[in-house]
């Protein structure tokens, strides 16, 4: 039997009899034969892997979004490589850097904003696709899927000016987190177009449950006028409900809540979270999808973008305000 028969055997490639594959298959288990990953690899000119840079895994946004890409990728017979870059510029550049020394087929990141021109430049002339989630169309030449968030925050401000809310806090992300900047220009749009609507209050820190907190506990202090909070994510809207509760002063009742990103656990917080939903799985699966056809095309490939819509999802943590008309 020659070379290449056992390896389309091993690989169960069309055109080999059965009685040969399951000859080979049993010599293989015999022998406990595994096949050499490195050396096919070498062979393909193919890892097979995919590096998937995300901020921080513990936001339930990217379980959701990783658990699309992965599904995507494991269609596909390949696998990824997780990283968790912190938002921090470095350690971005570091995994980039690490993941094109593994020769990965394709890498799918948060963001390229912390890689400075020539790291950018280097990305792009690697030859392997790249897809940056949660990012429009930008100036650079990679793909791009994420959801419409500025519909979203026009969504959210809305819902809380129909409620009769006037005067509105933020809570963002840091500064430079681009999709939370688009969510806070869509509630800016929707408030100006309400009458007696002032502009935003908009507050800073860290996008996570501490952040959240300290935001809500700080509006609470400083600005007791305002009725309702933006948050631009739900975990942020987690640690407000959380505050609110702390100072004695819980939602929807003393303070409407409304979140964004919808994830699983927004539907059982107390009380149960509205928010604007975004397509986290198919987000991910979208610009797996993405990778995985580049891949297969083997040549120089046109970016793609894509917008992903997004809804109200309606539950219980807004209000309409004390003493407030709703319109
Ligand atoms: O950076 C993470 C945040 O951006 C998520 O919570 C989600 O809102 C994403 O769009």
């Amino acid at each position: 039997m020659d070379v290449s028969t056992v390896s389309r055997s091993l690989n169960g490639s069309y055109g080999i009899h059965r009685d040969t594959r399951e000859k080979v298959l049993a010599i293989a288990a015999r022998l406990n034969y595994r096949p050499n990953r490195v050396a096919r690899n070498l062979v393909t000119g193919r890892s097979h892997t995919v590096g998937l840079i995300v901020s921080d895994i513990r936001n339930p946004f990217f379980a959701e979004v990783v658990r699309g890409a992965e599904d995507a990728a494991c269609e596909a017979g390949c696998e990824i490589v997780l990283c968790n870059a912190d938002l921090d510029s470095g350690k971005q550049a570091r995994y980039v850097q690490s993941l094109l020394d593994k020769r990965v087929d394709g890498i799918l990141m948060n963001s390229v904003g912390g890689l400075d021109r020539p790291q950018q430049e280097q990305l792009a002339l690697s030859g392997i696709p790249v897809v940056l989630l949660n990012r429009p169309r930008s100036g650079s030449n990679f793909s791009t899927v994420t959801a419409d968030n500025q519909e979203g925050g026009y969504l959210a401000g809305e819902h809380l000016a129909k409620l009769g809310h006037r005067k509105v806090a933020y809570l963002s992300g840091p500064r430079d987190h681009g999709n939370m900047r688009e969510r806070a220009r869509g509630l800016i749009r929707a408030l100006t177009a309400t009458p007696g609507a002032v502009a935003p209050i908009v507050l800073r820190a860290p996008h996570n449950f501490r952040g959240g907190y300290e935001m809500a506990s700080a509006i609470l202090a400083r600005h007791p006028d305002v009725t309702a909070l933006f948050a631009a994510n739900d975990t942020i809207a987690f640690g407000a409900i959380r505050a609110l509760i702390d100072a004695g002063r819980p939602a929807p009742r003393h303070m409407s809540v409304i979140g964004f990103d919808n994830v699983e656990l927004a539907s059982v917080s107390g009380p149960p979270l509205t928010t604007v939903h975004q397509p986290k799985y198919e987000m991910g699966r979208a610009a797996m999808e993405m990778i995985i056809q580049a891949t297969a095309m083997q040549g120089p490939h046109l970016p793609e973008h894509r917008i992903l819509g997004v809804k109200l999802v309606e539950r219980e943590s807004c209000a309409a305000p004390r003493n407030g008309s709703a319109i």
